[in-house]
């Protein structure tokens, strides 16, 4: 009789061993999963490209294009042409005392406006007065009424083709970035570097 008791006694405390084995198994499976997709896993994608949350092998990187980038040799650049660089967002413009990059981003909200050899003529037809360049002193005006620059297709700003902005919402002009010669010759342009507006790179 005390034979089987302790038999019975001894079975309840097996099962009872096998309970928190299993138990102990299945949360350690559970974590090592939980831990593995943490790893794993790729770094959602939210509303400004990246949440904070991604894998441990797919940080939360921006691949952006870098600011600084080099555009050729001076020698590409004709006198007087306006090299729009779309992809960039900068155009290159050379004049007879020197080169300049404009940031091309609309100074009301940030779209990529357009260049046009004409953005004046239909204001001139339309009796608008009073569109001049204050640094180039052009005017547009019947005499004259064709002038290149740039339109934005968001709200109607109109640039000249300096940068100058003379028509719609837009505040201000279009930034003038960095351009310098690179040591080996080539333009080397910095959207991140804003210069004065009156400088050119004399190559
Ligand atoms: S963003 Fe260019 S006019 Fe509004």
């Amino acid at each position: 009789m005390q034979d089987i008791k302790r038999l019975i006694e001894d079975s309840r405390e097996m099962s009872r061993r096998s309970f928190f084995s299993i138990a102990g198994w299945g949360a350690f499976t559970v974590g090592s999963a939980i831990a593995l997709w943490e790893s794993l896993g790729p770094p959602p994608v939210g509303k400004n490209g990246v949440d904070g949350s991604g894998g441990f092998l797919n940080p939360n990187v921006l691949y952006e294009d870098p600011a600084a980038f080099k555009a050729g040799l001076p020698t590409d650049y004709a006198l007087g042409s306006t090299t729009v660089l779309t992809d960039k967002r900068v155009v290159i413009n050379r004049d007879p005392n020197g080169f300049y990059a404009i940031s091309l981003i609309c100074t009301h909200l940030g779209c990529t406006p357009r260049y046009f050899s004409d953005v004046t003529s239909d204001l001139v037809t339309q009796g608008i007065s009073g569109i001049r360049d204050p640094d180039t002193r052009q005017v547009a005006n019947k005499a004259n009424p064709i002038l290149p620059g740039f339109k934005c297709p968001c709200h109607g700003s109109r640039y000249f083709r300096d940068a100058i902005n003379f028509f719609g919402p837009a505040p201000r002009p279009m930034d003038r970035v960095s351009v310098e010669l690179g040591r080996d010759g080539r333009l080397l342009i910095d959207r991140s570097v804003v210069v004065d507006r009156n400088f050119r790179l004399k190559a």
